[in-house]
């Protein structure tokens, strides 16, 4: 069956936080470092279906999400909107949680102290955006072809510029996302990557 690259609807929640967690270890299963497996995908998945939906992507294969690629055209202005709509209501439904396994107060911190990107990045890169593809479909070519549907989208709304942080030890992604036209920005706690469309 050959996978097919559609716009993401509400119904693909269980999907994107799937897959997040399946990858969210740079790139590997993080199932472990978590001890709730829809923690990983409230941050860095699902609220884009909600709240950026025009430029919220999923590869289908014979009926299963077997990838997402998720960005927001303005990152501050997405941001602002998570602030009001999305992390109270999340802090009040996970309230009493604490943390139990590696990577829990990574998510569960956010809730309370929603994570802001860098002004000085977002001037020249107003976007930002997330991509993930289950072990099953990568290296095949779709990681291309849904990065440049996301890119097609964002220029297609206006955007003039995009950035994306990815973990320090993901070279793997690294290496496509220099394969696929950005270029290193600066090296913190992650790597920033640009483009300038
Ligand atoms: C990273 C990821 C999105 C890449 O998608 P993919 O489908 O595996 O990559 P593709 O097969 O489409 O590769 C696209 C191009 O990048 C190149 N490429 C891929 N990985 C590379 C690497 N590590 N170094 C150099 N080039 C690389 C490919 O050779 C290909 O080149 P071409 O199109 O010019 O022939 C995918 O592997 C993935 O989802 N990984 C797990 C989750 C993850 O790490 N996400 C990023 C979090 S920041």
């Amino acid at each position: 069956m050959t996978p097919v690259i559609r716009p993401a609807r509400p119904d693909d929640r269980a999907a994107l936080s799937e897959i997040c967690v399946l990858t969210a270890d740079s790139g590997q299963d993080a199932s472990a470092l978590y001890s709730d497996p829809d923690y990983p995908g409230l941050v860095w998945s699902v609220p884009y279906l909600f709240f950026a939906p025009d430029h919220a992507f999923v590869l289908e294969t014979g009926g299963k999400v077997v990838g997402y690629v998720v960005g927001a055209a303005d990152t501050e202005a997405y941001e602002a909107q998570l602030d009001r709509d999305w992390y109270p209501q999340l802090a009040r439904t996970y309230a009493g949680r604490t943390p139990e396994a590696k990577l829990d107060s990574n998510v569960l911190d956010k809730l309370t102290n929603p994570p802001k990107s860098d002004p000085e990045i977002m001037r020249e890169y107003p976007a930002h955006m997330h991509i993930n593809l289950l072990p099953e479909v990568q290296s095949g070519g779709w990681g291309r072809k849904m990065i440049e549907t996301e890119m097609d989208s964002l220029r297609a709304a206006g955007v003039t510029g995009m950035h994306l942080g990815l973990g320090l030890r993901n070279e793997r992604a690294f290496g496509f996302y220099q394969r696929v036209g950005l270029k290193e920005l600066r090296r913190d706690d992650a790597i920033w990557m640009v483009i300038r469309f």
